[in-house]
């Protein structure tokens, strides 16, 4: 599929999509959007791939938000839409069954921050800058801002943050448990890759059971949180990766996984 507003890259089952309006830092108006929610469509019906990574295009900015300027033709209506547009494709993001990582080479602000929060984990550049900025515009953040980030970084943290609106640097965003790693701007897309090839050289089955598991796992109590593992465990020997995990462990082999890439 030909897209505007992002490119979509598959190499040896590492998808990359980049959103792609540099002159606006990224911006996400409704187009940008839709692109990004048909792009996880595909990635979702192409079985041959194994990670996802999202970046922005440039040095400057991974997403500096929603695109300020349609918020003057919004009239409640239109915001309902745009609001109801992200929210299913956060759905769809959030729900993907590959692990997706977020490489984040400039601003995550607003739409991008929220964005960047629904991958599975967030390496950031040096240059990296983090907030929920939607306050300052008289408005509060609309692609589930307010319930990821005090998971992440716990209530207080949260509020401070999105009542301020104020930006944080990378190594903050890092120490407060937000992003998992910084790297220099240069070095971040190679350490992502890294990353992605040690994931995707595991086995399908047993990455998808171990995401669900914890996705699953994360909102509800502590016993219903072990009985999702506890089923997400038995799903894994529903494939033959389980037997060659440990017949490779105990032969002193390394395990050749179905269908996983070499590292
Ligand atoms: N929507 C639309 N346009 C945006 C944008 C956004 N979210 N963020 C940046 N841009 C545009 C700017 O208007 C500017 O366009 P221009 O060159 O036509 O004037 C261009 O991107 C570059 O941004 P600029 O503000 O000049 O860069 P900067 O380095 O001085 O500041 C930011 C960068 C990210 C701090 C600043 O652009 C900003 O605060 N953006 C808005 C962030 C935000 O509130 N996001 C949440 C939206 S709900």
């Amino acid at each position: 599929m030909a897209y505007n507003t992002i490119i979509f890259k598959i190499r040896d089952g590492i998808a990359t999509i980049t959103f792609n309006r540099p002159e606006i830092l990224n911006a996400l108006n409704a187009e940008a959007l839709k692109e990004f929610s048909n792009a996880l469509d595909e990635v979702n019906a192409n079985e041959g791939i194994r990670v996802l990574i999202l970046t922005g295009a440039g040095e400057k900015s991974f997403i500096a938000g929603a695109d300020i300027k349609q918020f003057l033709t919004f009239n409640p209506l239109k915001a309902k839409s745009f609001s109801e547009m992200g929210r299913s494709m956060m759905n769809k993001l959030r729900e993907l069954p590959i692990p997706v990582i977020a490489a984040v080479n400039g601003f995550a602000l607003g739409g991008g921050c929220e964005v960047a929060m629904a991958c599975d984990f967030i390496y950031a550049s040096e240059n990296a800058m983090f907030g929920l900025p939607e306050i300052t515009l008289g408005i509060i953040p609309g692609f589930g801002g307010t319930q990821r980030l005090p998971r992440l970084v716990g209530g207080s943290m949260a509020k401070e943050l999105i009542f301020t609106g104020k930006m944080i640097p990378a190594e903050e965003a890092k120490n407060m448990g937000l992003a998992n790693k910084v790297c220099s701007q240069e070095q971040l897309m190679d350490d992502v890759i890294k990353t992605a090839k040690t994931i995707a050289s595991k086995g399908k089955v047993s990455l998808r059971a171990a995401k669900q598991a914890i996705n699953n796992g994360m909102n509800v109590d502590l016993t219903t949180g072990f009985s999702i593992e506890i089923d997400a465990f038995a799903l894994c020997f529903t494939s033959p990766d389980a037997k060659e995990g440990a017949s490779a462990f105990l032969e002193k082999r390394t395990p050749y996984f179905k269908g996983s890439l070499k590292e």
